[in-house]
């Protein structure tokens, strides 16, 4: 059974006492950790943490006091990282479409750097942006053995200029600042994937160049050798001449968030569940992309048996491990739900009106809420409703 460090558990705890459940609680301490081995793995290279992954201001905050520079991918990303304080040089813009009033919008509040994802991207930014630095993303066409949701670099996926087309994209970006090149092959790679897509672009790079940057993107899986990935990414651009950027986002704090749930009763069926108080809302991963997440029991007893953990949601797949090995719980029982300090809380929803959860940030000490639940009130705030629904009824009779 995978384990927490001590004191971040201990602290669990305590905050089970004072929080209502689910809530999602950060050991920052350890991300900061993290932040300055991948910083020391990369020396030389810039790194942009990727948003999407967990864009908490707090959070944002502590990496940037690390030296990190933001990746985002939507105008309110941008802003947030602003609000976090980043400098616009310091924040890249990728995604694949950038709207008139995205670039309107962005001129207003400060110009980022921009990644143009096709050429329609880079004409765009030519007309409405003389002068804006850019990257061009490169689709490096390559099989990646990860999820087909996150496999990015295919040749098939809506990402990316492939090669074949490239010439004629940077002849687009007359006008503009071309930085490089930028890819971003998928997440959760393995280490043969990143090398081998890190060769593909130093080939175009090669080929299209000479460029100032070549940023690699993120991506790095749990399972990647990234003292392998690091030293070939830093040769590469070496023999290229060029500065090498990296995005990190699940790599930096995956491994650092839990999910603090509590048990409301176990239940069988033709399997045996424990019905919990976070599902799907909070947690998409295992419904988007059968992800699966160690479960950590935080009490002590029972017979240990196997539990499918349902959610609270009206819907089949809301269930959040099946056959978890766990000691049986008491209703009230805790349970954390491990490695979601990437892409669980950005992703949550308020489908079926569940308030987005809370989320703390330990400090070391103890905890700092880093975002409130969601109020209710917030959930229908903005909606048109009826003035007189009676006095309608009425008229029609
Ligand atoms: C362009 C880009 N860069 C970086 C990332 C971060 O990837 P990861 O969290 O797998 O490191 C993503 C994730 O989707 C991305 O789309």
């Amino acid at each position: 059974m995978k384990a927490l460090r001590p004191e971040f558990e201990a602290a669990l705890h305590q905050a089970l006492d004072q929080f209502e459940t689910p809530f999602y609680a950060y050991d920052l301490p350890a991300i900061q950790q993290r932040t300055c081995q991948l910083r020391d793995l990369f020396a030389g290279g810039k790194l942009l943490y990727a948003l999407k992954a967990n864009p908490r201001l707090r959070l944002l905050g502590a990496l940037r006091a690390l030296g990190l520079g933001a990746e985002a991918v939507s105008v309110g990303e941008v802003g947030r990282a602003y609000a976090a304080g980043f400098p616009p040089s310091e924040v890249l813009l990728s995604g694949p479409v950038k709207t008139p009033a995205t670039l309107r919008h962005l001129q207003e509040t400060g110009l980022p750097i921009l990644a143009a994802d096709s050429v329609a991207d880079l004409e765009r930014i030519a007309d409405q942006c003389p002068g804006a630095a850019v990257l061009v993303r490169i689709n490096p066409d390559l099989p990646v053995s990860t999820h087909g949701h996150l496999a990015t670099g295919q040749g098939e996926s809506q990402f990316g200029i492939l090669e074949e087309d490239l010439r004629r994209a940077l002849q687009s970006a007359r006008g503009l600042r071309v930085l490089g090149l930028q890819l971003h092959a998928g997440s959760l790679l393995g280490t043969a994937d990143l090398l081998r897509a890190y060769q593909r672009a130093g080939e175009i790079a090669e080929r299209h160049g000479p460029f100032r940057v070549l940023d690699l993107g993120g991506g790095f899986g749990p399972e990647a050798d990234l003292e392998r990935v690091a030293t070939s990414a830093l040769k590469l651009t070496e023999e290229l001449g060029a500065e090498l950027w990296v995005e990190p986002g699940r790599s930096v704090t995956a491994a650092f968030g839990v999910l603090v749930t509590r048990c409301w009763g176990i239940k069988r069926t033709r399997r045996r569940y424990l019905l919990l108080d976070a599902g799907m809302t909070e947690l998409i991963r295992p419904m988007l992309y059968g992800a699966e997440h160690p479960v950590l029991p935080l009490y002590s007893g029972g017979e240990l048996e196997h539990f499918d953990l349902a959610g609270p949601a009206c819907e089949r797949g809301d269930v959040l491990a099946r056959e978890a090995l766990l000691p049986t719980p008491r209703v009230g029982d805790a349970l954390a739900i491990l490695e979601v300090g990437a892409y669980g809380a950005s992703m949550s929803s308020s489908y079926l009106d569940h308030p987005r959860p809370l989320e703390l940030g330990f400090d070391g000490q103890g905890f700092e809420i880093w975002r409130r639940p969601e109020e209710f009130s917030a959930l229908w705030a903005g909606e048109a409703q009826a003035t007189a629904p009676a006095a309608q009824d009425s008229q029609r009779r």
